[in-house]
């Protein structure tokens, strides 16, 4: 063992060992380098070319996207008295006989204590007593027992009104069919027919639409006005203008937004595969009283949108019949959560009671 290492402690091996490890070490270092290099540049190419790629040429992507049912935590949907007092689970038949699930929701002073709830034959007609009856529309993801939707139509049992909330096909419990723009405006409309029905007349029917939900009942409400028909108001919770601009606005979007070929890759294609949503035009040709709620520090639809929305409006009716109410970032509301102001109740109340005056006009 001795001379061995009297061997390799000989300075010039040590020296020349000393070298090989410096030059091993830089062959690898530049190894690593060009290694982090390659994968920086795959991970570029990624997400500059090929997921932009994929989203443009597979409309299936594009509708996962923007509708998000599959983002969905299912609750005891035949029980909605678990949730709101004085309710009932239902199903209406849509187009094509898709089964949509419905939760009908008894104004206060017509739902009884917990416990005990109506015979189901009974609430079809209680709808027709004449109180007020929101249609709900919700927006992407979630279902008809998503609890911020659910503390609304609190608020709105507790001014004395009737809520209808429903889950569009492939939503919630409803049936499974392909999802558009065309299909989420015929599913309502299916609900809106149900409940025009059942209110026999005494319709004084309004429609709340939060966040996609507004570009839903923005569009039902401009076919239905070229139908000559028309319901006493709309209430619009963080709208946005059109789908192409709160594309380039939404949040995850900024990843891309400054690539030049962003319009080409990701707005262009949706506007061509009928997702539009553009409560801009639709609602630039209707009468109906209109309320708009936003809160400024929404930052999934920013507010700008929704005064470009409402500027717009105005611009074709005057500002008589619209009104827009933004609420301070201090408050948190974000994108869900005015349903909190405690002002809220009053705000509604009041739209409500003008827009039934207009109506009787
Ligand atoms: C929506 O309804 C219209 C008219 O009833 C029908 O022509 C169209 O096929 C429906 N579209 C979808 C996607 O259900
Ligand atoms: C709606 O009413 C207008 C004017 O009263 C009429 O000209 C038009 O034909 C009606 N449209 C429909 C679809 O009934």
């Amino acid at each position: 063992m001795l001379p061995r290492l009297a061997h390799s402690i000989h300075p010039r091996r040590v020296f020349r060992r000393l070298i090989m490890k410096v030059l091993y070490k830089k062959k690898l270092m530049r190894r690593i380098a060009v290694g982090t290099l390659v994968t920086l540049l795959l991970v570029i190419v990624f997400i500059f070319v090929v997921i932009p790629i994929v989203f443009k040429y597979t409309p299936s992507i594009q509708k996962m996207l923007l509708f998000l049912n599959s983002v969905n935590i299912p609750v005891d949907f035949k029980r909605p008295g678990k949730f709101v007092p004085g309710s009932r689970n239902t199903y209406v038949r849509g187009d094509g006989e898709i089964s949509l699930g419905v939760w009908q929701i008894l104004p206060k002073n017509l739902a009884p204590d917990e416990g005990l709830e109506p015979a189901s034959e009974q609430f079809d007609k209680l709808l027709s007593n004449g109180e007020p009856v929101f249609i709900y529309m919700h927006g992407n993801s979630g279902n008809r027992g998503t609890s911020h939707r659910i503390d609304l139509y609190k608020v709105l049992q507790n001014n004395n009104y009737h809520v209808i909330a429903f889950d569009y096909r492939s939503y919630g419990d409803s049936g499974k069919g392909e999802l558009s723009e065309m299909a989420t405006v015929n599913d309502s409309m299916a609900i809106y027919k149900w409940t025009k029905e059942r209110t026999r007349g005494n319709a004084k029917i309004f429609f709340w639409g939060h966040s996609l939900g507004t570009g839903i009942s923005s569009h039902l409400l401009h076919v239905l006005e070229s139908r000559n028909e028309t319901v006493a108001g709309l209430i619009l919770e963080a709208p946005f203008n059109n789908l192409e601009e709160e594309m380039r606005n939404y949040p995850l979007a900024q990843i891309w937004r400054f690539l030049p070929w962003f319009d080409y890759f990701f707005t262009e294609p949706v506007h061509d595969n009928n997702l539009r949503y553009e409560s801009d035009v639709h609602l630039t040709q209707v009468k109906a009283p209109i309320l708009i709620l936003h809160a400024e520090d929404d930052i999934v639809i920013p507010i700008q949108l929704s005064r470009k929305l409402y500027e717009k409006i105005v611009s074709s009716r005057g500002q008589g019949t619209v009104d827009f109410k933004s609420y301070p970032s201090d408050r948190h509301y974000g994108h869900k959560f005015i349903v909190r102001d405690k002002k809220l109740p009053e705000v509604i109340d009041e739209f409500v009671k003008r827009s039934i005056a207009i109506q009787r006009s």
